[in-house]
Order: C-alpha cells, then sequence, then structure tokens
C-alpha cells in the first residue's frame, strides 16, 4: 500500500502526491486528519458559542442581580416619604441614603432610628447625636413605617441606580419594547454569522476532500462575495424575497427619519437646549417646596401667558425683585450665576443700590413656530385651562435652563385637538356656544354628535379647521 509523501497540512492547500501515487490513496487515510479538522472546527465554534452564551446569560444576571420587586417597593415609599430631606446618593436636607445601613451596622438601632429620631436621640446613642450635631440639629420628622418597608427603602438607596435620561433605572411593569430588543438580535445574529461561516467552511472542506479522493480538482477558491452571488443565482426566488424586505426595510426607516427632520422634542430626537448667558435652574425656582425648591408660580415670571399670544420672557427687575437680597445660590458656581442678574441690571451688591449701567440679558429663544403658523398662549392657559407643563414638560422638576420638550409639530397640535376634553362647564368663554347647543334644535343634534364619545373635544370645536392656526 502506498502512502502519502508528507501530511496533509491543510485541505484548502492541495496535499502534493507523488506522481502515480494518487488514485491509490485510502480514502480512510485522508479521512483521519479531516475527523480532526472537523473536530477542531467544531471545537472553536462551540467554544465561540459557548463565549457569546455565557456573555448574554452574564448580561441577563446583571440586570436581574438587584431584586426588582423590593426596588420597587423601596422606590415608592422612598419618594413618598423621604424624598424631600433625602437623595439616595447626595446629601440634602439629610445625609445620602445610600450606605446609611453600613454606617449604622454595631453603633445603633437604625430602624427606631427612622420611627422617631427624636426619641432615639434621647437613648443618648452616641452616633445618633454625633450625627444629629453634624446636620446642624436638624430634626428627621418620625416615619411610620415597619421594619419591612425600612428594609425597602435601604435596599433601594444602596442599589440605586440614576435613571438615565426621563426613564427610571429599573421599570417595574417593564413593557416590550422594540429598541430594547436590537442588542439581543445582534448576539443572535452574530451567532448565527459565526455558525455559518464555519459552516460553509467545513462544507467547501468535506467538498473538497471528496473530491480529491474521487481525483477531481479541488473547487477553486472564491471569494465571499463571489459564493454570494452564486448562491443568490442557484437561488433566485429566496434572494428576491430577501431583497425585498432589505429594500422595504430600508425605506421604512428613511420614511420614518423623513418625519422628524428639523424636528425637535417629542418622543423620537433630541430636545432642544441651547446654553443660556445665565444658567436659570427652573426646578429650583418653580419647583415643589416639598423637594427643597420655592415653587415661584410660573405666571410669576411668564406673566403674560394668561392675557395674550406670548407667555414672555421677565426682565432682570422681576429677578431683583429677590435677588436684591438672595445675593448666594446653593454652590459657588449659583452665586457666580447670580453676580450676572447683577451686572445686567446694574446693581452693586456692596453698596446695596443700582449704578444705571444696564445691559439687558440676551436669553436664547427655545421655543420657535414657523411663521405660517399661529398660536396663542392665552386660548391655552386661560380659555382652554392647560397646565404649562402639558406642552412644555416637567420643567418644574427636571430642568435648569428651559427645553423644548414637545415636537411642536403640526401632527402634535392636531393629535391633542383631537383628543382633548374641553372643560365647558363654569368657563365664561364657552357660555355663548354653550347656550346655542343648548337651545336650538340643531344646537342639540349637534350637541348629541359631540358627546357619542361622552367628550366635546377641540376638533368638534372647529380645533382642526387650517384657517384657525394658519394665517
Ligand atoms: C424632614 C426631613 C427628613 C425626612 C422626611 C426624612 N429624613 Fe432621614 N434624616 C434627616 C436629617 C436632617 C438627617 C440627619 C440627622 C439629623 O439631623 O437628624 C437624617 C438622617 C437619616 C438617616 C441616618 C443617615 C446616616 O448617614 O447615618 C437615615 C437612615 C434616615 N435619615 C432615613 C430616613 C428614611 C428611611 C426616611 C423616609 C422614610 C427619612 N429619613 C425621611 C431628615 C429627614
Ligand atoms: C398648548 C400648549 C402650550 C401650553 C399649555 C403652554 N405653552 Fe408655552 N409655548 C407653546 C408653544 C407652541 C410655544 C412656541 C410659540 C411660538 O414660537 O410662537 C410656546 C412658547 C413659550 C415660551 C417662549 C416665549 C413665548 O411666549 O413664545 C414661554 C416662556 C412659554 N411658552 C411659557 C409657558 C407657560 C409659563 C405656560 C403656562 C402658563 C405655557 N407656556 C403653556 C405651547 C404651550
Ligand atoms: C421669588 C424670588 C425669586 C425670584 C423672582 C428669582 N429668584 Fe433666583 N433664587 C431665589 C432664591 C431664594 C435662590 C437661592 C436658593 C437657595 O439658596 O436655596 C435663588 C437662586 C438663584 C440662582 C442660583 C442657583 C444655584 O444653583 O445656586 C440663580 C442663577 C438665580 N436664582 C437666577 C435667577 C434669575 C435669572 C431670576 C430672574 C429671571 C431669578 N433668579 C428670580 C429666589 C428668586
Ligand atoms: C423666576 C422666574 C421664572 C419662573 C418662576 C419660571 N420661569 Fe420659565 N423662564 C424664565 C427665564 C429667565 C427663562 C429664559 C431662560 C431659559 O430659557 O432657560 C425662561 C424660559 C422658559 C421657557 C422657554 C422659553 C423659550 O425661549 O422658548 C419656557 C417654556 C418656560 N420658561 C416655562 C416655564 C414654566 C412652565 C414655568 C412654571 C413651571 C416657568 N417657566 C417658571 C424664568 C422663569
Ligand atoms: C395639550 C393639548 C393642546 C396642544 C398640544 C395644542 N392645543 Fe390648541 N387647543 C387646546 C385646547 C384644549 C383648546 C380649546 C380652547 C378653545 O376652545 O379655544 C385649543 C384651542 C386652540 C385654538 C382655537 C380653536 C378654536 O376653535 O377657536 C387654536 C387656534 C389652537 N388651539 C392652536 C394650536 C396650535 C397651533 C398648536 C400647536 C403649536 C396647539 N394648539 C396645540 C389644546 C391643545
Ligand atoms: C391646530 C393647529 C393647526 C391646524 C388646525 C392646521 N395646522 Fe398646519 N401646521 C400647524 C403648525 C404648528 C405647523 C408648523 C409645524 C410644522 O412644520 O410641522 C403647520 C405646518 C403646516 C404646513 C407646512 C408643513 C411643513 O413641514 O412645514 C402645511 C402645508 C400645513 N400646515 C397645512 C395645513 C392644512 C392644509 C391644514 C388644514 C387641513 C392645517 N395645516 C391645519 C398647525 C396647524
Amino acid at each position: 500500500m502506498t502512502t502519502l509523501k508528507q501530511p496533509c497540512p491543510s485541505f484548502s492547500s492541495p496535499c502534493i502526491f507523488a506522481a502515480g501515487e494518487m488514485d491509490a490513496v485510502p480514502i480512510k487515510m485522508l479521512g483521519m486528519p479531516l475527523v480532526v479538522r472537523i473536530s477542531e472546527r467544531f471545537t472553536l465554534l462551540r467554544n465561540a458559542s459557548l463565549t457569546l452564551l455565557f456573555f448574554a446569560f452574564s448580561l441577563g444576571a446583571l440586570a436581574q442581580g438587584t431584586d426588582a420587586a423590593q426596588y420597587a417597593a423601596g422606590e415608592k415609599l422612598f419618594k413618598g416619604n423621604c424624598a424631600s430631606c433625602h437623595k439616595p446618593d447626595k446629601d440634602l436636607t439629610g445625609p445620602a441614603m445610600a450606605g446609611a445601613r453600613a454606617r449604622w451596622e454595631g453603633k445603633g438601632d437604625i430602624y427606631a432610628w427612622v420611627k422617631n429620631s427624636s426619641a432615639y436621640l434621647k437613648t443618648g446613642n452616641p452616633y445618633a447625636n454625633e450625627l444629629f450635631a453634624k446636620w446642624n440639629k436638624s430634626v428627621m420628622t418620625a416615619q411610620a413605617l415597619n421594619n419591612e418597608e425600612i428594609d425597602a427603602v435601604l435596599y433601594y438607596a444602596d442599589n440605586y441606580v440614576p435613571p438615565a435620561g426621563p426613564k427610571p433605572p429599573i421599570d417595574p411593569n417593564p413593557k416590550p419594547e422594540a429598541s430594547s430588543n436590537w442588542p439581543w438580535l445582534v448576539v443572535i445574529g452574530l451567532l448565527l454569522a459565526v455558525v455559518a461561516v464555519s459552516l460553509s467552511g467545513v462544507k467547501s472542506s468535506l467538498t473538497n476532500a471528496v473530491r480529491e479522493a474521487e481525483g477531481q480538482e479541488p473547487l477553486p477558491d472564491m471569494t465571499t462575495g463571489q459564493k454570494l452571488r452564486q448562491w443568490a443565482w442557484n437561488n433566485k426566488g429566496f434572494a428576491t424575497i430577501i431583497a425585498l424586505f432589505v429594500v422595504t426595510f430600508i425605506t421604512l426607516k428613511l420614511w420614518d427619519a423623513a418625519w422628524v427632520i428639523g424636528v425637535y422634542g417629542g418622543d423620537e430626537v433630541e430636545h432642544y437646549k441651547p446654553e443660556q448667558p445665565i444658567n436659570f435652574p427652573h426646578s429650583l425656582h418653580a419647583g415643589k417646596v416639598e423637594a427643597g425648591n420655592l415653587a415661584i408660580d410660573c405666571q410669576y415670571c411668564h406673566s403674560s401667558a394668561a392675557k395674550s399670544k406670548h407667555a414672555g420672557i421677565p426682565t432682570t427687575n422681576v429677578c431683583m425683585n429677590c435677588h436684591t437680597a438672595v445675593s448666594e445660590g446653593r454652590s459657588p458656581e449659583g452665586t457666580a450665576e447670580i453676580q450676572k442678574i447683577y451686572a445686567a441690571a446694574g446693581w452693586d451688591p456692596a453698596a446695596l443700590k443700582y449704578t444705571g449701567k444696564i445691559e439687558p440679558v440676551k436669553w436664547v429663544k427655545v421655543h420657535n413656530l414657523p411663521d405660517h403658523a399661529y398660536f396663542n398662549h392665552s386660548q391655552h392657559v386661560n380659555v382652554g385651562q392647560l397646565e404649562c407643563q402639558e406642552c412644555h414638560g416637567p420643567i418644574d422638576e427636571k430642568m435648569d435652563v428651559a427645553e423644548q420638550w414637545a415636537p411642536l409639530t403640526m401632527g402634535w397640535c392636531i393629535d391633542c385637538h383631537n383628543t382633548k376634553d374641553v372643560k365647558m362647564a363654569g368657563n365664561g368663554y364657552y357660555d355663548e356656544i354653550m347656550a346655542r347647543l343648548e337651545e336650538t334644535d340643531m344646537g342639540h343634534s349637534e350637541l348629541k354628535k359631540y358627546l357619542e364619545d361622552d367628550k366635546i373635544s377641540v376638533r368638534e370645536l372647529g380645533g382642526w379647521e387650517c384657517a384657525k392656526c394658519h394665517y
């Protein structure tokens, strides 16, 4: 029996045989390294798949590392009872809550403290008294929570994840979202691609091995592109379907993208938030008292919102109503910003008098409808009785300088006009319309039509007429 002159190094480079020996090579001899190679390929494949799978599972495990139910319960209790004085991760009126349990370990009874800190201070516990002194003897109000609830709050604080953007860290009722699935699709796609590439390698090795064994030339090496083209040629129907899918997908994506060209705000694109000459914190001035803010009414500063088309931006005189007395902010940066008001208003804080050198603040306009659209604040604030936040978002809760929250597209206006229930009762503006609807026959049948869905929408009163919004 003849043998190979040298072991076959690789199936992709043809082995060198002595002349005339080729047809005598037994399949078995070729089979040995083939099995080895295939098993090598499969080991590689298996390892790659296992690594990917492991990666995927460990990601899943990470996401479930915190107990979502406990976290959610703690978050609710924290927000309801503690958030006015505590933040999970930062000092506020009281210390940052994260790590509190560890700080109390072996030094006192944290449950007793939370339930009634004044009573606990009277027990003379040294740590509690030290803490009390350190926080300028501000009293922590007694909290009617049981031990389990306190555990939940502390658990929440210790595992607190700052919200990324407007979404909460762990959604207690997660809704399936297309966007949150795509990393998984990528992982699965990669996995499949690895499998496909490896299998096609195995297949061509096998084919070539068989061809060699049968004494034929091994197939020429093709580039991936060539292989793809050949495959598409051989599977025309399937290839057409795939091509159609790809084209439809891209068209839909482009169509979606076209809707938000030049649009700021809304759910899909970034909110417009230009830098302002003075870093004026809306949250501090207009935010809730319970959160340690000033709760100044929006219309104290935007005083024409209920009376005219524009809400208006306050002059520095309005700021100076308070800031003649308030020259310090909550941080050195805040204090520096207040100095800018003084520079603009021409106020000398040392001498406590105006110098007369005024330089108006050049605020950057945030919202801007195109000229062909007509929007009136008083119509919405006064007549429509809408809250500013319905259109401007949680400006008092989470915005420093203002940002554009809603997309301000025609679709946005029309959508609300279609769904919004107009508050007619006791609204002087509607007395006349109401009377006509109730007192004439035609009005009656009209009103019945309006009320089929138990409400009168803005649309039904003419809120979809082009001329109402377009000059
Ligand atoms: C009215 C404000 C206020 C509220 C509401 C409040 N705390 Fe406090 N808390 C404080 C202050 C202030 C301190 C610092 C000690 C002091 O001055 O009494 C403190 C201290 C603590 C400490 C000790 C922290 C440390 O670093 O050792 C814990 C724990 C704590 N609070 C838990 C809670 C929990 C839980 C809630 C809600 C259920 C809550 N607090 C609600 C004001 C408050
Ligand atoms: C129905 C939606 C809606 C409501 C409610 C609303 N706004 Fe507006 N606001 C807008 C739109 C739209 C613009 C852009 C107007 C423009 O560019 O002509 C705007 C612009 C503004 C501006 C920029 C200056 C100006 O007047 O154009 C301020 C300030 C403002 N709003 C404050 C308020 C305040 C304060 C309230 C509540 C009292 C309020 N808005 C209620 C939709 C609303
Ligand atoms: C009704 C009173 C009042 C009015 C009006 C007012 N402020 Fe203030 N502002 C305050 C108080 C009080 C503080 C300090 C809050 C604190 O230290 O807790 C403050 C703080 C600030 C700070 C510092 C913020 C920080 O992070 O420390 C800036 C900047 C500021 N105001 C700008 C303005 C501007 C600009 C105007 C006018 C458009 C204005 N304020 C109008 C009461 C007012
Ligand atoms: C103490 C004064 C003050 C109060 C109170 C206040 N604002 Fe403002 N607001 C300003 C100033 C100053 C600006 C201009 C700087 C900026 O855009 O951040 C402004 C800007 C805005 C803008 C963007 C205007 C634009 O250029 O398009 C909106 C919208 C707005 N405020 C809404 C509100 C709402 C809603 C409230 C109540 C929750 C409120 N403001 C409370 C002073 C105030
Ligand atoms: C959050 C809901 C909401 C949004 C958003 C909204 N509107 Fe309105 N709009 C109302 C309500 C409520 C009324 C009813 C007040 C009334 O009957 O005059 C109204 C009334 C109107 C009217 C008077 C209609 C009439 O029949 O007299 C006009 C004009 C108008 N809106 C324009 C706009 C424009 C332009 C936009 C977008 C830039 C817009 N609105 C966005 C709620 C909204
Ligand atoms: C409730 C108010 C409202 C009504 C009713 C309304 N529009 Fe508009 N329209 C707007 C606003 C605001 C814009 C500007 C925002 C934008 O460009 O998306 C606009 C923009 C447009 C544009 C320009 C589109 C662009 O991309 O710039 C056209 C065209 C238009 N409207 C036509 C109409 C016609 C036709 C009707 C009647 C069938 C109508 N509108 C009714 C509020 C309205």
